[in-house]
């Protein structure tokens, strides 16, 4: 059954209070809750009250104290509904259900995880707790009472602050909590267990002391300062860049080593994937440390930017997750940066810059070309678990980035200020943030708005933007024409006549350098700029820009300032004259990519012509001066010389050809390697470890990236002695950064030299989950991991696909980043298999794996039949959960 947008409608009752009271154990959990319900304003008297319930077992039910015979209520599989007393006046619902923690392998609602029990609501998890009102526009007062055994969980947690502790006269314990805050649902919490707890007590800008903490499984105490030190800077960087401070006494963060995806922000309670909080330099890669900091913001950023203004309903998802993707990723830039001197500062984030938008381009660019292709804020779904998305979140984060380039930062936060001053405490629609964005621009421009703006939120697909220039030297001026067109995405390419797609309003930065690549500043707005952005609002659009001296190279879509796809006519020798002088980092790098990619398709379409591979001469050219240019940070050179990512030249490729793709990508990078030789080779010994203590800081963890890239070379390229340099560094590593680098380059490029560290790194970590996973995930990534391989990895001891991380490493690692071992017979039917098995434990997980053949239609025909095949199996199996249909139901109707 289809949900959509336009169905809205409110809930016909208000409920200020709610009491729950929890007799927890793992294999049974009673809930006995007490709803003080309200009528609405326009709510009909003794209007049907429907509670929402799923896989709970309802022992009773009151009525304003009353208890109700069967007859005086209705029951079916997901609601519970009665009609109240027609008086008008409040009324009380009383609900005792049970529920079974330890058979729930879904884990949404109530799960138990390593002998703990933990909550994962959102978005529709409390209605497997008890029965409820469990939508996001429905916010009450919690009061939880919990009571277990003090033996197996001596601590008792749940949102808000701890009222009182007590023993019970039958060997339990209780512990009350009271959240003064009204909140949906989706944001309860209850944890229960035995922990480490780290704790700090900070005073806000404003005076309130706060008590910070982060539980942990028994032992990683000294994992989790890393988390405890960003939660800190999490909090100080609110409150100075957006002036937003702790509403709360108490900010608990808990590592569950179960868990569906990244973290949960709870209000005051927040439980996070244990990858996102466990670091020590012996476990944790740098990537790791920077994971941790972003999410560990992005929950924290959460109690404003969703819980304190939250969703009315959940098409409106990208409310919350956009600006709070934008907020984390602005967090993450700015902790780069700090302490830098200005040019330092502006590499540093662009770093980051340059790895958002090449996730974005890695997951959202292909969903926004597939089956699932949607709006940020979709108009229908029929499972919402599915629509936790890189377009609700990546692309969302890119329409908020774009209203702050729009507006400044200044114009921004005031957009901010005015959104909270108007909508605190409530739940509203994304049209809420954009009127609160809309009427600081609408001051700074008199006479504009955001009406064209707002098809950001309506519109899937990724548009391209055509660039055409032409200089008259006689005039000294430059036309530029920007052209857009988007074409239809998803299932809109099966609608006829096809939907209407209007222009939208597109920021376009852009810089201009000349021949010798020095910058050309533009007359604009009475000064002159290096950098101008353009407001494309039609479908064509013109501008002149005058007093240009000299024909110009555009440098386009600065710090990627619009999510699209450029279409421009620029030369080769333009695009390396970019590469080498661009002032922008972020263009610069764009325009090794392009560069990259270009030679790529050029290798595979020669590949498919049975003519001469062409030589990588342009790339070597620009590849060796960014590696050896000592004026860049390590860091940033990293990003200079990644190739871009298999998926990305597949995803290029027409038609998707996987293994085509994988043959010249590997060519490519081992003339790289074997080219550049004697570049990776200084460059690796040049920047050894200092011997100093390890820190994540970015100029340390940027060192061992760049050398990290070196050493993969080195082995790609087949110079001599390098397995031997990468089994010395494996043995004489001083953090996982190191370790791990050597162990992936081997196995990458020497596979029978990785067998003795594999063994070496198991014997050392089989206790460590994390850092199992990594080792996991090491093989199942490797090219020589063949879905045989991939099976006898499933079947070690250690291997368990009810654990999501373990899945991941292993499963998820192999469908995604093995195309050259998944695309073959055995391994589409390893696909269905997999996507079949989690499916019965854990369909949210299930529904993510079976994403991964979404494209299927746009591959060479090969390939196309095989995962149509694998698909429509799938399709066709027994008890598909409704996640699972969604996806590979829309998958095949393209
Ligand atoms: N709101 C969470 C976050 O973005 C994501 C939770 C979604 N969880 C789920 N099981 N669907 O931080
Ligand atoms: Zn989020």
């Amino acid at each position: 059954p289809t949900i959509f947008r336009q169905d809205y409608t409110p809930y016909p009752y208000r409920l200020p209070q709610v009491r729950l009271e929890f007799d927890l154990a793992a294999e049974s959990a009673r809930v006995r809750s007490e709803l003080r319900f309200e009528s609405a304003p326009d709510t009909a008297p003794g209007a049907p009250l429907v509670l929402h319930g799923e896989d709970l077992e309802l022992i009773e039910v009151r009525l304003d104290g009353r208890p109700l015979s069967a007859d005086e209520y209705q029951l079916t599989d997901d609601t519970l509904s009665l009609v109240p007393p027609g008086h008008g006046k409040p009324f009380t619902v009383g609900v005792v259900s049970l529920c079974r923690p330890a058979d729930n392998t879904s884990l949404m609602g109530l799960y138990v995880s390593g002998g703990n029990l933990f909550t994962q609501c959102e978005a529709q998890g409390f209605r497997r707790i008890t029965w409820f009102p469990d939508r996001p526009d429905v916010m009450a007062r919690f009061e939880v009472l919990l009571r277990a055994d003090p033996a197996a969980y001596p601590l008792l947690l749940s949102n808000g602050n701890l009222i009182e502790q007590a023993g019970l006269p039958d060997g339990r314990h209780q512990a009350l909590w009271r959240d003064p805050h009204p909140k949906p649902s989706y944001l309860f919490a209850l944890v229960a267990g035995d922990f480490d707890c780290i704790e700090r007590t900070v005073t806000t800008q404003g005076g309130r002391e706060a008590l910070l903490q982060v539980y942990s499984d028994k032992g990683c105490q000294e994992q989790t300062r890393w988390a405890l030190d960003c939660l800190e800077n999490a909090l100080r960087w609110d409150e100075r860049r957006f002036g937003l401070e702790l509403d709360l006494d108490r900010f608990m963060v808990v590592a569950a080593r179960d868990f569906n995806m990244g973290a949960m922000e709870n209000k005051g309670l927040n439980v996070f994937n244990a990858a996102y909080v466990l670091a020590d330099p012996d476990t944790a890669t740098d990537a790791a440390y920077r994971g941790i900091e972003a999410v560990i913001g992005h929950e924290y950023f959460h109690n404003w930017t969703g819980n304190r203004v939250t969703c009315r309903d959940w098409f409106q998802l990208s409310l919350k997750e956009g600006l709070t993707v934008f907020r984390d990723q602005e967090f993450s830039a700015d902790m780069l940066a700090d302490g830098l001197p200005p040019a330092e500062a502006a590499s540093a984030r662009a770093v980051k810059r340059i790895d958002d938008v090449h996730t974005l381009r890695l997951a959202q660019f292909p969903e926004d070309a597939g089956p699932m292709a949607h709006p940020i804020r979709p108009d229908s779904y029929q499972e919402i678990g599915n629509f936790y998305t890189a377009t609700v979140y990546e692309k969302g984060a890119e329409v908020i980035r774009m209203q702050h380039t729009l507006l400044g930062e200044a114009g921004f936060r005031a957009g901010m200020d005015e959104y909270f001053r108007r909508h605190d405490g409530q739940a509203v629609t994304c049209d809420a943030f954009v009127d609160a964005m809309e009427s600081v621009y609408a001051r700074q421009h008199p006479g504009q708005d955001f009406t064209i703006f707002r098809r950001w939120y309506a519109q899937a697909g990724t548009p391209r933007v055509r660039v055409r220039s032409d200089y008259d030297a006689a005039a000294r001026t430059c036309r530029i024409t920007l052209e857009q067109h988007c074409a239809p995405a998803g299932l809109e390419a099966r609608q006829s006549p096809p939907a209407e797609k209007p222009p939208l309003h597109i920021p376009v930065a852009l810089g201009l350098i000349d021949a010798d690549g020095r910058p050309m500043p533009m007359q604009w707005d009475g000064e002159a700029r290096d950098t101008v952005i353009l407001e494309l609002r039609e479908t064509s659009q013109t501008w002149t820009l005058k007093d240009i001296p000299r024909a110009p190279i555009l440098s386009l879509l600065r710090g990627f300032s619009a999510p699209v796809i450029l279409e421009t006519d620029r030369t080769a020798d333009d695009l390396a004259l970019l590469a080498r002088h661009d002032p922008d980092p972020f263009a610069r790098w764009d325009a090794v990519q392009e560069t990259a990619h270009r030679h790529l398709q050029a290798c595979m379409r020669a590949d498919r012509d049975g003519s001469p591979q062409p030589a990588p001469d342009t790339l070597l050219d620009i590849w060796r001066t960014a590696l050896n240019d000592q004026a860049l940070s390590p860091a940033y050179r990293a990003r200079l010389l990644a190739l871009p990512a298999v998926r990305e030249v597949i995803d290029r490729s027409e038609p998707m050809d996987p293994r085509a793709a994988v043959a010249a990508w590997t060519r490519t990078r081992q003339a790289l390697g074997a080219q550049l030789a004697e570049a990776w080779r200084a460059a690796y010994g040049a920047l050894a470890d200092d011997g100093g203590p390890y820190s994540p800081d970015p100029v340390s963890s940027g060192r061992r990236a760049l050398r990290n890239l070196a050493l993969d070379h080195l082995l790609a390229g087949q110079a001599p002695d390098a397995a031997e340099q990468a089994l010395a560094q494996y043995r004489q590593a001083r953090n996982m950064t190191e370790s791990l680098g050597a162990l992936n380059a081997l196995l990458q490029h020497a596979p029978q030299a990785a067998a003795e560290p594999l063994a070496d790194f198991h014997a050392r970590w089989r206790q460590d989950p994390l850092v199992l996973d990594r080792w996991f995930g090491a093989q199942a990534g490797a090219p020589g991991c063949t879905v045989a391989g991939v099976r006898a990895l499933m079947a070690l001891p250690d291997f368990s696909l009810r654990n999501p991380n373990r899945a991941r490493a292993v499963v998820f690692r192999f469908c995604l980043d093995n195309p050259g071992n998944l695309h073959t017979p055995e391994g589409y039917d390893f696909w269905a298999e997999q996507v079949l098995a989690l499916n019965a434990l854990n369909p949210e997980v299930a529904a993510r794996l079976s994403r991964a053949f979404d494209n299927w239609a746009r591959h060479e025909p090969v390939a196309r039949a095989g995962m149509q095949a694998a698909l429509q199996r799938v399709l066709d199996a027994p008890d598909l959960s409704r996640n699972v249909r969604e996806i590979v139901s829309k998958a095949l109707a393209t």
